[in-house]
Order: C-alpha cells, then sequence, then structure tokens
C-alpha cells in the first residue's frame, strides 16, 4: 500500500469520477490535496468531507494558464508546498468525424490537451525548487487503441503520449518524474453516463467496467516515493481490455 505521508497532490478534475475518488484515498494515505475543478459547489463539498487538515478547493478551468497560478497558490497557502501534480480534468466527445464540429475539437484540445501541458509548465518550477516531484498524467487506452467515433478525443490523448514523454527528459534533471496512466472503462459520469454500464465492457477479459477506486491505487503507486525509478511509465489500467481481444472462431464450450 503505497504510503503519501508528507505529500501536497494537486489533482485536477477532482470534484467528481476518478478524481475524486484519487483525492479520497491520497488522503486516505497521508497526502493533503487540493482540489481543482469548474464545479466549485462539488469541490468543496469534498474537499468539507475530507477535512480542512486535508483538502482544500481551488476554481481551476485547466485551459487557464491564470487559474493554474492561482490554484498553485492555494496549495501553498494552505500546505506549504506542492509536490504531486495529477493531470486528471477530461472532457470526451464521440461523433463522426464527418459530424464532429471544429470548436468541439478545439474545446477538447483546450482541456485534455494544453491543460496537461499548462498543468506541467505552471508545477514544474514549483518543483524544482523542492528538488522534485511527481506528476501523473491521465491519459486513455484511446490514445493508442482508440474506439471508431472518437477522432477529436482520441487524438488529445494520443498528444499527451508525445508530451509526457518529452517532458521526462526535461524533467528528470529537475527530480521530477512524470508517468502515464492509461485508463479503459471507468465507471464514472464519462465512462457510464447516467449510471448506466454499456454491456460492451462485458467483453473485456475481467468482464467488468472499472471502478475509480482502481485508477486511483495506480495514481497512488505513482505520486509515491514507491515508484522514486519511475518515469516515463505508461501503465494500463483497463481490465485487458486493449490486449485480450476475445478469438472469434472459439466455439462455445
Ligand atoms: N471514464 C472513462 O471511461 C475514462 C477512460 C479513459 C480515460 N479517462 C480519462 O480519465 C480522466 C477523468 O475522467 P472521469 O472518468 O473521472 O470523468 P468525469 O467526467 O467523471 O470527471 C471529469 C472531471 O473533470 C472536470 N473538468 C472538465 N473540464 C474541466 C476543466 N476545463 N477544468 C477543470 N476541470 C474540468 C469535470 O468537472 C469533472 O469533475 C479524464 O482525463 C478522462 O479523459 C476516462
Amino acid at each position: 500500500m503505497s504510503d503519501l505521508t508528507g505529500k501536497v497532490a494537486l489533482i485536477s478534475g477532482a470534484a467528481r469520477g476518478q478524481g475524486a475518488a484519487e483525492a479520497r484515498l491520497f488522503v486516505e494515505r497521508g497526502a493533503k490535496v487540493v482540489i481543482a475543478d469548474v464545479l466549485d459547489e462539488d469541490a468543496w463539498k469534498l474537499a468539507a468531507d475530507l477535512g480542512a487538515d486535508n483538502a482544500t478547493a481551488v476554481h481551476l478551468d485547466v485551459s487557464d494558464p491564470e487559474q493554474w497560478a492561482a490554484a498553485l497558490d492555494a496549495g501553498r497557502e494552505a500546505f506549504g508546498k506542492v509536490d504531486v501534480l495529477v493531470n486528471n480534468a477530461g472532457i470526451y466527445f464521440q461523433g463522426a468525424i464527418t459530424e464532429t464540429p471544429v470548436e468541439r475539437y478545439r474545446k477538447l484540445i483546450d482541456v485534455n490537451q494544453i491543460g496537461v501541458f499548462l498543468g506541467m509548465r505552471t508545477l514544474a518550477p514549483h518543483m524544482a525548487s523542492l528538488g522534485g516531484g511527481s506528476i501523473v498524467n491521465i491519459v486513455s487506452m484511446s490514445s493508442f487503441a482508440p474506439l471508431d467515433l472518437t477522432s477529436a478525443y482520441a487524438s488529445t490523448k494520443s498528444a499527451l503520449l508525445g508530451m509526457s514523454k518529452a517532458a521526462v527528459g526535461e524533467l528528470g534533471p529537475l527530480g521530477i518524474r512524470v508517468n502515464m496512466i492509461h485508463p479503459g472503462g471507468v465507471a464514472t459520469d464519462m465512462g457510464a453516463p447516467a449510471g448506466v454500464v454499456p454491456e460492451a465492457y462485458k467483453q473485456a477479459p475481467l468482464g467488468r467496467i472499472g471502478e475509480p477506486r482502481e485508477i486511483a491505487t495506480v495514481a497512488a503507486f505513482l505520486a509515491s516515493d514507491d515508484s522514486s525509478y519511475c518515469s516515463g511509465a505508461e501503465i494500463l489500467v483497463d481490465g485487458g481490455w486493449t490486449v485480450g481481444t476475445r478469438n472469434p472462431w472459439a466455439t462455445a464450450q
């Protein structure tokens, strides 16, 4: 069980879903957390649940550089430093290439892609001043094994592969590790809208959708000193989905 005592983590998109699960688990494991999201009410409610000694909330639209600076300030003010960044905030869009409005695509780029870039750009100098830190980028299996009808979304996630890997070399000498998690289907508003789990998840080798806490435990490992020699790692957390294509020639036993 990865210990996070003494760590302070800023988690983007932490008001609900995987980010909220990460905030809860990180506090259980001893960290202080900054819950950063556009959903202020949910963010503050979660912070209150976790207790003022353990958590604070801040309004953050990840596509806005000034709001990133304010989020870092909020973390430093509340807990003195931020040495873990989980770039988790993301939005999804599904649609045929011919039916994807360009403005929708640009919004995906702003949040999923530039949002992660700005997070690293804002936090890296501060982490360097501390002697190092850990950045966990929440990417997706879509970055390398996209489903059809996800060209816009998948391309923003694929961009994070190159961005994260380039950052590994640039930030490593500053003591900053950069790692990636590739979730498959996860039971959140994004993965199971309105709480309805698509039947297709049964085809994954593990036969079910993932739970947000199952991503959070991996994020805790990458945030902790247990992963002190990991940088550039990509951890697939998808129940075997992308590896375990079912055999179409198999006959029912
Ligand atoms: N759920 C899945 O099946 C799945 C699969 C692969 C990858 N992912 C990725 O996991 C991450 C978390 O998604 P989730 O499943 O928890 O979805 P979710 O929709 O439940 O949560 C996303 C969070 O991001 C926040 N957010 C959206 N735009 C924002 C912005 N501009 N600034 C700050 N916060 C913003 C939302 O308010 C929300 O709290 C995303 O990056 C997503 O792309 C999800």
